[in-house]
């Protein structure tokens, strides 16, 4: 028997009111939305005003309500909307993968506590099905790596820098002008220095680390590398060479640890990552026995975000909670300490001059761009490493390099 859920909605902006729309349509599903808690009630929205209120004890304390969905873009206050939600016993979604990432423990620990389930589909490359998929499908099978394109934003600017090199502005200004596009297109954050600076890619990592390889992970471990400062010098030399640039979360099992961070790639036409284009996200799975399959689909928009939440929904109503199975028997640990070989570039000859490399391997200086391909040690690549180094734009080499390269370094 399946129970009827009575949901309290936060947010009506383009997940929420793509929800509404969905869940109207999908006549099957035993569950109504009872009440719709926004920020501001003033905004002209698509249903009438009396359906919204904004008073979360509206939903929060309302004892009818058994399950609560939160699609708002403040992770802060989706914090604290969630974690009331919990402790008052209610399942809970969530579309939100900075308050995800930044609070995991406290969460998987919340859950356990008021014995809820608390599932967040939506919240890793919106469409493509893979959090449950790595819960069910790959549960018995020993998983070796995940990477993925897992920000539209980015991919939506890397795909038209390349398609639309010939016609652009040169240098920075092309990156900016695209950027524009994306956020009117929707597919940006409000603040979209978490989508480009790979932020949003990382907390999705995250995720994708803790049901991948069941290692809890906080931001501050996983290394991100961004595409602000890229120029069209730097898509000029990927294609000469016959590569793409693709911003790729990586994590990979190398020798016991698991290797993960954000980074541009240059990646191959073998690479799963080439052919992803625009706003489409994709997810590729390495397993010990089923070899590697590759997900692809919309990662940001209104229908297909909804689409991953009404599944969650779905699921909540024969009571499925994820089981975090592979959390109890993980030994590994993340390694932080490799080196790797990088393109680094500037229009700023000093700043790029400050950067060390070892084994440089091909460098290149005119009067207005200067790159140098050589190797890095990645515990230099921290986190404020484009703050203090604001004009570089710093590339990996794809996968096939990077999995050996690090091999070869952890062995020894
Ligand atoms: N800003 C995100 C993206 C939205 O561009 O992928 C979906 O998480």
């Amino acid at each position: 028997m399946s129970t009827k859920l009575k949901i309290g909605l936060f947010g009506f902006g383009c997940v929420g009111s793509g929800l509404y729309e969905v869940l109207n349509q999908s006549k099957l599903l035993n569950a109504s939305i009872e009440k719709i808690v926004v920020k501001d009630l003033t905004k002209k929205r698509s249903i009438p005003a009396s359906n919204f209120s904004y008073d979360p004890a509206s939903i929060l304390d309302d004892p009818t309500i058994n399950l609560v969905v939160e699609l708002i873009d403040d992770a802060e206050a989706a914090h604290e909307i969630v974690t009331t939600a919990i402790r008052k016993g209610k399942n809970v979604i969530s579309a939100n993968k900075k308050l995800i990432a930044e609070h995991l423990a406290e969460l998987l620990m919340l859950k356990d506590q008021y014995g809820v389930s608390f599932l967040y589909e939506a919240a890793v490359c919106a469409s493509i099905p893979v959090i449950r998929n790595l819960e069910e499908y790959y549960n018995n099978d020993s998983l070796t790596g995940i990477e993925g394109i897992c920000n539209g934003t980015s991919n939506y600017i890397l795909t038209r820098l390349n398609n639309e090199l010939k016609s652009l502005p040169v240098g920075n200004q092309a990156f900016e002008l695209i950027l524009e596009d994306a956020k009117k297109a929707g597919f940006a954050e409000t603040d979209p220095t978490l989508d480009i600076d790979g932020f949003d890619s990382k907390y999705k990592l995250q995720i994708l680390i803790l049901h991948t390889f069941g290692l809890k992970t906080i931001p501050e471990d996983v290394l991100n590398l961004g595409i602000r400062h890229i120029k069209t010098a730097d898509v000029l030399f990927a294609q000469e060479k016959g590569l793409k640039l693709r911003l790729v979360s990586f994590a990979r099992k190398i020798e016991g640890k698991v290797v993960a961070f954000v980074a541009p790639l240059f990646v191959k036409e073998d690479s799963f990552a080439y052919d992803i284009n625009y706003e489409f996200n994709s997810v590729s799975i390495e397993a010990h026995f089923s070899d590697k399959q590759v997900f692809i689909g919309k990662g940001a928009g209104s229908f297909p975000t909804a689409s991953a939440v009404l599944s969650d929904i779905s699921a909540l109503q024969y009571d499925y909670k994820y089981e975090y199975k592979k959390l109890f028997n993980s030994t590994s640990d993340l390694a932080q300490d490799f080196d790797i070989k990088v393109f680094v570039s500037a229009e700023n000859l000093a700043a790029l001059a400050k950067i060390k490399l070892m084994e440089v391997e091909e460098e290149f200086t005119s009067l207005k761009y200067a790159y140098k391909v050589g190797r890095i040690n990645i515990s230099q690549l921290t986190h404020n490493f484009y703050r203090n180094n604001p004009d570089l734009f710093l590339a990996f080499y794809g996968e096939s390099e990077i999995k050996l390269q690090i091999s070869n370094e952890l062995n020894h």
